[in-house]
Protein backbone atom coordinates (compact mmCIF):
# COMPACT_ATOMS: atom_id res chain seq x y z
CA UNK A 1 0.00 0.00 0.00
CA UNK A 2 3.03 2.86 1.09
CA UNK A 3 5.75 1.09 -1.51
CA UNK A 4 7.46 3.77 -2.99
CA UNK A 5 5.13 6.65 -1.29
CA UNK A 6 7.27 9.79 -0.16
CA UNK A 7 5.84 10.67 3.42
CA UNK A 8 7.33 13.27 5.42
CA UNK A 9 7.23 12.47 9.09
CA UNK A 10 7.51 15.69 11.60
CA UNK A 11 8.75 15.35 14.91
CA UNK A 12 8.55 18.39 17.30
CA UNK A 13 9.26 18.78 21.05
CA UNK A 14 7.37 16.06 23.11
CA UNK A 15 8.04 13.20 25.61
CA UNK A 16 5.90 11.14 22.89
CA UNK A 17 8.85 11.86 20.33
CA UNK A 18 10.47 8.30 20.65
CA UNK A 19 7.05 7.00 19.42
CA UNK A 20 7.99 8.83 16.04
CA UNK A 21 10.51 6.15 15.69
CA UNK A 22 8.21 3.57 15.56
CA UNK A 23 6.02 4.91 13.54
CA UNK A 24 9.18 5.73 11.08
CA UNK A 25 10.13 2.14 11.50
CA UNK A 26 6.30 0.69 10.17
CA UNK A 27 6.28 3.48 7.45
CA UNK A 28 9.71 1.79 6.04
CA UNK A 29 8.91 -1.43 6.49
CA UNK A 30 5.77 -1.00 4.44
CA UNK A 31 8.22 0.33 1.89
CA UNK A 32 7.59 3.77 2.05
CA UNK A 33 10.50 6.73 1.20
CA UNK A 34 10.37 8.42 4.17
CA UNK A 35 12.24 12.14 5.50
CA UNK A 36 11.80 12.81 9.19
CA UNK A 37 11.65 16.97 9.90
CA UNK A 38 12.46 17.61 13.57
CA UNK A 39 12.18 21.03 15.46
CA UNK A 40 15.02 21.96 17.99
CA UNK A 41 13.34 20.52 21.04
CA UNK A 42 12.30 17.43 19.45
CA UNK A 43 16.27 16.91 19.00
CA UNK A 44 16.53 17.39 23.21
CA UNK A 45 14.37 14.24 23.32
CA UNK A 46 15.30 11.70 20.99
CA UNK A 47 18.32 12.03 18.78
CA UNK A 48 18.63 13.41 14.77
CA UNK A 49 21.04 10.07 14.53
CA UNK A 50 17.57 7.73 15.66
CA UNK A 51 15.67 9.07 13.14
CA UNK A 52 18.01 9.33 10.09
CA UNK A 53 19.11 5.52 10.58
CA UNK A 54 15.67 4.41 10.03
CA UNK A 55 14.70 6.42 8.00
CA UNK A 56 17.95 6.09 5.95
CA UNK A 57 17.82 9.43 4.64
CA UNK A 58 19.31 12.86 6.57
CA UNK A 59 17.15 14.37 8.91
CA UNK A 60 16.22 17.66 7.86
CA UNK A 61 15.99 20.02 11.37
CA UNK A 62 17.19 23.67 10.23
CA UNK A 63 16.37 26.03 7.92
CA UNK A 64 19.87 26.93 7.52
CA UNK A 65 21.33 23.46 6.47
CA UNK A 66 21.88 22.47 3.34
CA UNK A 67 20.32 24.48 0.46
CA UNK A 68 17.34 27.31 1.98
CA UNK A 69 15.09 25.99 -0.57
CA UNK A 70 14.89 22.36 0.87
CA UNK A 71 11.89 22.93 2.65
CA UNK A 72 10.24 24.11 -0.03
CA UNK A 73 11.80 20.50 -2.12
CA UNK A 74 10.69 19.03 0.64
CA UNK A 75 6.62 19.97 0.82
CA UNK A 76 6.46 19.85 -3.00
CA UNK A 77 8.10 15.93 -2.91
CA UNK A 78 6.14 14.39 -0.46
CA UNK A 79 2.67 12.39 -0.99
CA UNK A 80 1.66 13.11 2.43
CA UNK A 81 2.87 14.90 5.98
CA UNK A 82 2.20 13.74 9.32
CA UNK A 83 3.85 15.15 12.84
CA UNK A 84 3.37 13.01 15.20
CA UNK A 85 3.87 14.21 18.34
CA UNK A 86 2.88 17.71 17.54
CA UNK A 87 3.10 20.01 20.33
CA UNK A 88 0.46 23.12 21.01
CA UNK A 89 3.59 25.15 20.19
CA UNK A 90 3.91 23.92 16.93
CA UNK A 91 0.05 23.50 16.54
CA UNK A 92 -0.28 27.61 17.38
CA UNK A 93 2.65 28.30 14.84
CA UNK A 94 0.84 26.08 12.06
CA UNK A 95 -2.59 27.87 12.59
CA UNK A 96 -1.23 31.16 12.39
CA UNK A 97 1.26 30.51 9.28
CA UNK A 98 4.00 30.85 11.61
CA UNK A 99 7.39 29.27 10.05
CA UNK A 100 10.47 29.99 12.03
CA UNK A 101 11.38 26.42 11.64
CA UNK A 102 12.19 23.54 9.45
CA UNK A 103 8.84 21.83 10.69
CA UNK A 104 6.39 24.99 10.28
CA UNK A 105 8.18 26.21 6.65
CA UNK A 106 7.82 22.68 5.22
CA UNK A 107 4.53 22.54 6.33
CA UNK A 108 3.32 25.91 4.69
CA UNK A 109 5.23 24.70 1.22
CA UNK A 110 3.32 21.16 1.46
CA UNK A 111 0.90 20.67 -1.24
CA UNK A 112 0.22 17.19 0.35
CA UNK A 113 -2.57 15.91 2.57
CA UNK A 114 -1.07 17.03 6.36
CA UNK A 115 -1.70 15.29 9.80
CA UNK A 116 -1.27 16.47 13.04
CA UNK A 117 -1.32 13.83 15.98
CA UNK A 118 -0.99 16.24 18.81
CA UNK A 119 0.58 15.52 21.89
CA UNK A 120 0.05 17.46 25.14
CA UNK A 121 -0.92 17.94 28.90
CA UNK A 122 -4.66 17.59 29.68
CA UNK A 123 -4.91 20.95 30.32
CA UNK A 124 -2.72 22.07 27.38
CA UNK A 125 -5.17 20.21 25.14
CA UNK A 126 -8.02 21.75 26.81
CA UNK A 127 -7.49 24.97 26.68
CA UNK A 128 -9.50 27.36 24.62
CA UNK A 129 -6.57 28.57 22.49
CA UNK A 130 -5.39 25.16 21.70
CA UNK A 131 -9.18 24.48 20.84
CA UNK A 132 -8.93 26.88 18.51
CA UNK A 133 -6.03 26.50 16.27
CA UNK A 134 -6.72 22.67 16.04
CA UNK A 135 -10.52 23.72 14.60
CA UNK A 136 -8.54 26.26 12.27
CA UNK A 137 -6.10 23.74 11.26
CA UNK A 138 -9.11 21.60 10.75
CA UNK A 139 -10.51 24.03 8.76
CA UNK A 140 -7.63 24.90 6.27
CA UNK A 141 -7.54 20.59 5.44
CA UNK A 142 -5.43 19.28 7.99
CA UNK A 143 -6.43 15.75 9.65
CA UNK A 144 -6.33 15.75 13.38
CA UNK A 145 -5.25 12.22 15.01
CA UNK A 146 -7.14 12.70 18.43
CA UNK A 147 -5.44 12.16 21.27
CA UNK A 148 -6.19 9.40 23.76
CA UNK A 149 -6.95 9.55 27.32
CA UNK A 150 -4.83 8.08 30.30
CA UNK A 151 -1.61 8.88 32.41
CA UNK A 152 0.38 11.64 31.23
CA UNK A 153 4.52 12.72 31.56
CA UNK A 154 3.59 15.12 33.98
CA UNK A 155 1.56 12.77 36.44
CA UNK A 156 -2.10 13.92 35.94
CA UNK A 157 -4.19 11.77 34.21
CA UNK A 158 -6.06 13.05 30.99
CA UNK A 159 -6.76 13.56 27.54
CA UNK A 160 -3.14 14.37 25.72
CA UNK A 161 -1.37 11.01 24.89
CA UNK A 162 -0.09 10.52 21.84
CA UNK A 163 -2.29 8.18 19.54
CA UNK A 164 -0.86 5.01 19.45
CA UNK A 165 2.11 4.83 16.16
CA UNK A 166 0.08 1.59 14.91
CA UNK A 167 -3.13 3.58 15.07
CA UNK A 168 -1.35 6.66 12.79
CA UNK A 169 -0.05 4.33 10.88
CA UNK A 170 -3.12 1.74 9.92
CA UNK A 171 -5.14 4.90 9.23
CA UNK A 172 -2.84 6.33 6.89
CA UNK A 173 -2.58 3.09 5.09
CA UNK A 174 -6.57 2.92 4.76
CA UNK A 175 -5.90 6.57 3.72
CA UNK A 176 -3.95 6.20 0.70
CA UNK A 177 -5.74 2.78 -0.55
CA UNK A 178 -9.33 4.55 -0.45
CA UNK A 179 -7.76 8.14 -1.52
CA UNK A 180 -9.13 9.32 1.33
CA UNK A 181 -5.97 11.43 2.10
CA UNK A 182 -6.70 13.48 -1.06
CA UNK A 183 -10.37 14.26 0.20
CA UNK A 184 -12.12 17.92 0.58
CA UNK A 185 -11.35 20.04 3.97
CA UNK A 186 -14.85 19.71 5.20
CA UNK A 187 -14.55 15.69 5.63
CA UNK A 188 -10.73 16.37 7.22
CA UNK A 189 -12.19 15.75 11.01
CA UNK A 190 -10.63 14.01 13.62
CA UNK A 191 -8.72 10.75 11.52
CA UNK A 192 -9.36 8.58 14.30
CA UNK A 193 -12.87 9.81 16.55
CA UNK A 194 -15.09 12.38 16.90
CA UNK A 195 -15.93 14.93 14.46
CA UNK A 196 -15.44 18.80 15.97
CA UNK A 197 -18.60 20.68 14.75
CA UNK A 198 -17.64 23.00 11.57
CA UNK A 199 -19.78 25.87 10.98
CA UNK A 200 -22.16 24.96 8.22
CA UNK A 201 -21.89 21.17 8.85
CA UNK A 202 -25.08 19.46 7.86
CA UNK A 203 -26.05 23.04 5.76
CA UNK A 204 -26.99 22.69 2.13
CA UNK A 205 -25.97 25.53 0.26
CA UNK A 206 -27.04 26.13 -3.94
CA UNK A 207 -24.46 28.80 -5.37
CA UNK A 208 -24.70 30.53 -8.64
CA UNK A 209 -21.85 31.39 -10.62
CA UNK A 210 -20.63 33.39 -13.42
CA UNK A 211 -21.68 34.92 -16.31
CA UNK A 212 -25.12 33.76 -18.33
CA UNK A 213 -24.61 33.76 -22.70
CA UNK A 214 -27.68 35.00 -24.57
CA UNK A 215 -27.27 33.83 -28.12
CA UNK A 216 -28.20 35.90 -31.05
CA UNK A 217 -27.07 33.68 -33.59
CA UNK A 218 -25.16 30.19 -32.86
CA UNK A 219 -21.68 31.64 -32.90
CA UNK A 220 -22.69 34.71 -31.37
CA UNK A 221 -23.99 35.90 -27.74
CA UNK A 222 -24.79 38.81 -25.23
CA UNK A 223 -22.61 38.21 -21.99
CA UNK A 224 -20.38 40.33 -19.11
CA UNK A 225 -17.68 40.00 -17.47
CA UNK A 226 -17.77 38.13 -14.60
CA UNK A 227 -15.06 34.78 -14.22
CA UNK A 228 -16.99 33.15 -11.45
CA UNK A 229 -14.16 33.35 -8.77
CA UNK A 230 -16.08 35.06 -6.41
CA UNK A 231 -18.71 32.05 -6.64
CA UNK A 232 -16.38 29.64 -7.19
CA UNK A 233 -14.44 30.62 -4.28
CA UNK A 234 -17.60 30.83 -1.95
CA UNK A 235 -18.18 27.49 -3.35
CA UNK A 236 -14.80 25.33 -1.87
CA UNK A 237 -14.92 27.63 1.42
CA UNK A 238 -18.52 26.69 2.32
CA UNK A 239 -17.80 23.19 1.43
CA UNK A 240 -14.50 23.44 3.94
CA UNK A 241 -16.76 24.65 6.67
CA UNK A 242 -19.38 21.54 6.42
CA UNK A 243 -21.46 22.56 3.96
CA UNK A 244 -22.93 20.14 1.12
CA UNK A 245 -22.59 22.39 -2.08
CA UNK A 246 -24.09 22.53 -5.08
CA UNK A 247 -22.63 25.12 -7.55
CA UNK A 248 -24.93 26.21 -10.45
CA UNK A 249 -22.27 28.06 -12.93
CA UNK A 250 -22.66 29.77 -16.15
CA UNK A 251 -19.28 29.12 -18.42
CA UNK A 252 -16.51 30.02 -16.92
CA UNK A 253 -12.96 28.42 -15.66
CA UNK A 254 -11.82 28.82 -12.67
CA UNK A 255 -11.13 25.35 -10.84
CA UNK A 256 -13.98 23.45 -9.28
CA UNK A 257 -13.59 21.88 -5.44
CA UNK A 258 -13.84 18.10 -5.65
CA UNK A 259 -16.54 18.28 -2.83
CA UNK A 260 -18.66 20.49 -4.36
CA UNK A 261 -22.13 19.41 -6.73
CA UNK A 262 -21.64 21.12 -10.23
CA UNK A 263 -24.34 22.17 -12.47
CA UNK A 264 -23.25 23.70 -15.99
CA UNK A 265 -26.15 26.46 -17.66
CA UNK A 266 -25.35 28.89 -20.54
CA UNK A 267 -28.59 31.31 -20.46
CA UNK A 268 -30.28 33.21 -18.03
CA UNK A 269 -33.41 30.91 -18.46
CA UNK A 270 -31.26 27.71 -18.49
CA UNK A 271 -30.00 29.15 -14.86
CA UNK A 272 -33.85 29.77 -14.04
CA UNK A 273 -34.31 26.49 -14.21
CA UNK A 274 -31.41 25.01 -12.86
CA UNK A 275 -31.86 27.36 -9.66
CA UNK A 276 -35.74 27.45 -9.11
CA UNK A 277 -36.03 23.81 -9.30
CA UNK A 278 -33.02 22.94 -6.51
CA UNK A 279 -33.91 25.99 -4.26
CA UNK A 280 -36.73 24.37 -2.60
CA UNK A 281 -34.13 21.64 -1.04
CA UNK A 282 -31.86 24.33 0.35
CA UNK A 283 -30.78 26.04 3.45
CA UNK A 284 -29.00 28.37 1.86
CA UNK A 285 -29.35 30.20 -1.81
CA UNK A 286 -26.71 32.45 -2.91
CA UNK A 287 -26.50 34.30 -6.18
CA UNK A 288 -23.63 35.20 -7.28
CA UNK A 289 -23.97 34.84 -11.19
CA UNK A 290 -24.03 37.72 -13.23
CA UNK A 291 -27.20 37.18 -14.93
CA UNK A 292 -27.86 38.63 -18.49
CA UNK A 293 -31.13 41.32 -17.86
CA UNK A 294 -32.17 40.59 -21.27
CA UNK A 295 -32.00 38.24 -24.21
CA UNK A 296 -32.74 38.57 -27.83
CA UNK A 297 -36.04 37.88 -28.58
CA UNK A 298 -36.10 35.89 -31.98
CA UNK A 299 -32.52 34.68 -32.15
CA UNK A 300 -31.27 33.39 -35.97
CA UNK A 301 -30.61 29.98 -36.20
CA UNK A 302 -28.32 30.64 -38.41
CA UNK A 303 -25.10 32.55 -38.52
CA UNK A 304 -26.56 36.72 -39.18
CA UNK A 305 -24.90 37.88 -42.37
CA UNK A 306 -23.22 41.35 -42.08
CA UNK A 307 -25.53 44.03 -44.46
CA UNK A 308 -24.85 47.98 -44.49
CA UNK A 309 -26.06 49.95 -42.41
CA UNK A 310 -27.40 49.73 -38.57
CA UNK A 311 -28.27 46.41 -37.04
CA UNK A 312 -30.74 46.40 -34.05
CA UNK A 313 -31.27 43.61 -32.43
CA UNK A 314 -34.53 43.62 -30.37
CA UNK A 315 -33.78 41.79 -27.11
CA UNK A 316 -36.54 40.89 -24.10
CA UNK A 317 -36.61 41.11 -20.14
CA UNK A 318 -34.85 37.66 -18.79
CA UNK A 319 -36.51 36.41 -15.52
CA UNK A 320 -35.55 38.14 -11.92
CA UNK A 321 -34.41 34.64 -10.54
CA UNK A 322 -33.52 36.09 -6.85
CA UNK A 323 -36.60 37.94 -7.43
CA UNK A 324 -38.59 34.62 -7.66
CA UNK A 325 -36.75 33.00 -5.01
CA UNK A 326 -37.44 35.95 -2.83
CA UNK A 327 -40.87 35.66 -3.54
CA UNK A 328 -40.84 31.74 -2.53
CA UNK A 329 -38.88 31.06 -0.10
CA UNK A 330 -39.32 28.20 1.74
CA UNK A 331 -39.59 29.17 6.13
CA UNK A 332 -35.82 29.31 7.62
CA UNK A 333 -34.33 29.42 4.24
CA UNK A 334 -31.44 32.11 3.99
CA UNK A 335 -31.23 33.77 0.83
CA UNK A 336 -28.21 36.31 0.10
CA UNK A 337 -27.82 38.31 -3.26
CA UNK A 338 -25.38 40.13 -4.98
CA UNK A 339 -25.02 43.68 -6.23
CA UNK A 340 -22.85 45.11 -8.39
CA UNK A 341 -23.07 48.94 -8.72
CA UNK A 342 -21.84 51.83 -9.77
CA UNK A 343 -23.80 54.71 -7.95
CA UNK A 344 -25.58 55.31 -4.99
CA UNK A 345 -24.90 52.10 -3.95
CA UNK A 346 -25.41 51.78 -0.54
CA UNK A 347 -29.02 52.93 -1.25
CA UNK A 348 -29.48 50.53 -4.38
CA UNK A 349 -28.17 47.89 -2.43
CA UNK A 350 -30.62 48.34 0.22
CA UNK A 351 -33.40 48.41 -2.53
CA UNK A 352 -32.43 45.03 -4.02
CA UNK A 353 -32.18 43.73 -0.32
CA UNK A 354 -35.81 44.80 0.28
CA UNK A 355 -37.54 44.06 -3.23
CA UNK A 356 -36.01 40.55 -3.27
CA UNK A 357 -37.00 39.49 -0.48
CA UNK A 358 -32.59 38.53 0.80
CA UNK A 359 -31.67 37.79 4.46
CA UNK A 360 -28.13 40.12 3.38
CA UNK A 361 -26.82 41.65 0.30
CA UNK A 362 -23.15 41.52 -0.88
CA UNK A 363 -22.49 44.84 -2.72
CA UNK A 364 -19.30 45.08 -4.57
CA UNK A 365 -18.52 48.45 -6.10
CA UNK A 366 -17.12 48.64 -9.80
CA UNK A 367 -15.48 52.60 -8.58
CA UNK A 368 -13.12 50.50 -6.55
CA UNK A 369 -9.63 49.53 -7.66
CA UNK A 370 -9.41 46.05 -7.83
CA UNK A 371 -12.65 44.84 -6.81
CA UNK A 372 -15.42 43.27 -8.36
CA UNK A 373 -15.23 41.35 -12.23
CA UNK A 374 -11.66 40.05 -13.09
CA UNK A 375 -9.28 40.69 -10.60
CA UNK A 376 -8.48 38.03 -8.01
CA UNK A 377 -9.40 40.85 -5.14
CA UNK A 378 -12.42 42.18 -4.10
CA UNK A 379 -13.89 44.76 -1.22
CA UNK A 380 -17.34 44.04 -0.11
CA UNK A 381 -19.86 45.89 2.02
CA UNK A 382 -22.52 43.15 3.96
CA UNK A 383 -25.50 44.69 4.02
CA UNK A 384 -28.19 42.80 6.67
CA UNK A 385 -32.33 43.02 6.80
CA UNK A 386 -32.24 45.50 9.34
CA UNK A 387 -30.67 48.30 7.00
CA UNK A 388 -26.76 47.47 9.57
CA UNK A 389 -23.97 47.40 7.08
CA UNK A 390 -20.24 46.07 7.42
CA UNK A 391 -17.68 47.38 5.43
CA UNK A 392 -14.82 45.31 4.81
CA UNK A 393 -10.70 46.26 3.22
CA UNK A 394 -10.13 44.70 -0.40
CA UNK A 395 -8.50 40.89 -0.03
CA UNK A 396 -8.54 38.07 -2.12
CA UNK A 397 -11.65 36.24 -3.12
CA UNK A 398 -10.91 33.50 -1.09
CA UNK A 399 -10.92 35.67 2.17
CA UNK A 400 -13.88 37.44 0.72
CA UNK A 401 -15.79 33.94 0.76
CA UNK A 402 -14.71 33.36 3.85
CA UNK A 403 -15.78 36.89 5.44
CA UNK A 404 -19.52 36.64 3.85
CA UNK A 405 -19.50 32.77 4.82
CA UNK A 406 -18.85 33.83 8.63
CA UNK A 407 -21.42 36.21 8.36
CA UNK A 408 -24.01 33.60 7.34
CA UNK A 409 -22.49 31.12 9.82
CA UNK A 410 -23.02 33.99 12.49
CA UNK A 411 -27.26 34.38 11.32
CA UNK A 412 -27.61 30.84 11.04
CA UNK A 413 -26.36 29.90 14.80
N1 LIG B 1 -30.16 38.41 -10.44
C1 LIG B 1 -31.00 37.35 -10.74
N2 LIG B 1 -31.68 37.33 -11.92
C2 LIG B 1 -31.56 38.32 -12.81
C3 LIG B 1 -30.71 39.42 -12.51
C4 LIG B 1 -30.01 39.44 -11.32
O1 LIG B 1 -31.12 36.44 -9.92
N3 LIG B 1 -32.22 38.26 -13.96
C5 LIG B 1 -29.46 38.42 -9.15
C6 LIG B 1 -27.95 38.43 -9.25
O2 LIG B 1 -27.40 37.12 -9.24
C7 LIG B 1 -27.56 39.19 -7.99
C8 LIG B 1 -28.74 40.13 -7.76
O3 LIG B 1 -29.82 39.60 -8.49
O4 LIG B 1 -27.45 38.35 -6.87
C9 LIG B 1 -28.48 41.56 -8.19
O5 LIG B 1 -28.01 41.58 -9.50
P1 LIG B 1 -27.58 42.96 -10.19
O6 LIG B 1 -27.11 42.66 -11.59
O7 LIG B 1 -26.71 43.75 -9.28
O8 LIG B 1 -28.92 43.76 -10.23
P2 LIG B 1 -30.27 43.61 -11.00
O9 LIG B 1 -31.24 42.93 -10.10
O10 LIG B 1 -30.06 42.98 -12.35
O11 LIG B 1 -30.73 45.12 -11.13
P3 LIG B 1 -30.10 46.32 -11.99
O12 LIG B 1 -29.70 45.72 -13.32
O13 LIG B 1 -31.19 47.29 -12.09
O14 LIG B 1 -28.92 46.84 -11.20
Amino acid sequence: MLTGKKIIVGVTGSIAAYKAALLVRLLVKEGANVRVVMTDSATRFVSALTFSNLSQKEVFKGLWDGTWTEHVHLGTWADMMVIAPCTANTISKMSNGICDDALTAVYLSARCPVYIAPAMDADMFLHPSTTRNIDRLIVDGVRVFQPETGFLASGLHGKGRLAEPETIFEQLKQDFSSGTSNIDASKKVYANGNAPSLPLAGIKILISAGPTREHLDPVRFLTNGSTGTMGYALAAQAKKLGAAVTLVSGPCNPNIDPGVTPVTITSAEELFVAVTTRAPQQDVVIMTAAVADYTPSKPSNHKIKKKDGELSIPVERTRDILQYLGSNKPDGQILVGFALETQNELDSARQKLKSKNLDFIVLNSLAEKGAGFGPSTNKVTLIDRDGGHHEFPLKDKTEVAKDILNHLATIIS
